[in-house]
């Protein structure tokens, strides 16, 4: 199970990925029970339904409210499992490379309260490079780069270990932060993060020359349809968008380079050739892998289903769990 702030994700051992869903749980207002979870708790968002509260249950990639979260999970656990969550399943998941303990116990007792049996958590970082088809036992040090909606998770990886591994707070949540910041000010337009976000998805570019409309109905991800006319009826000039993209998109790749730098000589020049998988949502703004080449001086190319590839980096894990030796945080797979 990926439990994404802004995405969730479950496979079933041998059964491929079966829940694809935005992590979000809806209300009725006063009320303890939920009403709608997912997909349809995120229309209940866009519609402002009355007497709807709609909560994501995780913040920069981590829970930030316990009972949400256990509501969740639960939820999508018994979509996935049905009766077999009666035998209290094995459920391997992955937190953010630097996340604390505190965090981490936080996430295994979540699992646990929804129904799993015994929690395995790896870094997050080491399931979306094997997710991107990378070799991650190669002597080579490689690196992987997960912009989520919460996080960035970037880690350099040789030997089935991370040798260097960050957490940096800026994922897609803050393109859309800023583009709601940025047409304030220019426009003195107030945007809910859901329509800033569909602007984004929208514009879909850092450069006006990438930006071009997809076809009309086109899905941009997994959970969420494009509609140009709502995009049109916020009555937002969209010109100025992708520079206001681009600055936030600068912040993030000055990040990443100063990760970069940090690593040895060796290892910088190494990975100036290995190159970096781009993974999670973020991947998929035009131009983003471009701008993080440029800065880091690292070939960046963004993975295949980008979005998927923490789940599926999981599930690799899953299905390899007789030959996999987790020794402390370094993981080998013998049968990939
Ligand atoms: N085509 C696109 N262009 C730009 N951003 C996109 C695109 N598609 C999805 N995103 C963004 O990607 C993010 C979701 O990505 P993802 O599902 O990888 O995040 P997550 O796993 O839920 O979050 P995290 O890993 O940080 O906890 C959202 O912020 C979404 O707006
Ligand atoms: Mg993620």
């Amino acid at each position: 199970m990926d439990v994404g702030t802004a995405n969730i994700h479950v496979a079933v051992k041998d059964g491929g990925i079966v829940v694809r869903e935005p992590a979000l749980v809806a209300y009725a207002s006063g009320k303890e029970a939920a009403v709608a979870f997912g997909t349809e708790a995120r229309q209940m968002l866009e519609q402002g339904v009355a007497n709807v509260r709609v909560v994501q249950p995780l913040r920069s990639g981590c829970i930030a409210d316990f009972g949400a979260a256990v509501t969740l999970l639960r939820h999508y656990l018994q979509k996935a499992l049905g009766r077999r969550m009666l035998l209290g399943p094995l459920v391997l998941t992955a937190h953010p490379t630097q996340a604390t303990p505190v965090a981490r116990r936080a996430l295994a007792q979540v699992l646990r309260a929804a129904g799993a049996g015994r929690v395995i958590a790896v870094q997050k970082s080491l399931a979306a490079a094997i997710g991107a088809g990378l070799a991650i036992d190669a002597p080579d040090t490689q690196m992987v780069i997960d912009i989520g909606a919460g996080v960035t998770d970037a880690a350099a990886i040789s030997m089935g270990m991370i040798t260097e591994g960050v957490t940096i707070p800026i994922g897609g949540q803050r393109f859309d932060e800023a583009l709601l910041r940025g047409i304030k000010r220019q426009q003195d337009i107030r945007l809910t993060p859901a329509a800033a976000e569909e602007i984004k998805l929208h514009v879909g570019a850092l450069d006006r020359s990438l930006a071009q409309q997809p076809p009309a109905g086109a899905t941009n991800t997994g959970s969420f349809t494009y509609k140009a006319d709502d995009v049109k009826a916020f009555g937002v000039q969209l010109d100025d968008v992708p520079a206001m993209l681009y600055n936030q998109a600068l912040l993030l790749a000055d990040e990443l380079a100063w990760t970069v730098e940090e690593l040895p000589a060796k290892v910088r020049a190494q990975v100036a050739t290995t190159g970096a998988a781009v993974t999670g949502g973020g991947a998929q703004l035009r131009g983003l892998p471009e701008l993080l080449s440029a800065r880091t001086g690292v070939p960046c190319a963004m993975a295949v289903d980008p979005m998927a590839c923490t789940m599926l980096g999981l599930q690799a894990v899953l299905n390899n769990l007789h030959a996999l030796s987790l020794d402390g945080r370094r993981m080998t797979l013998a049968n990939r």
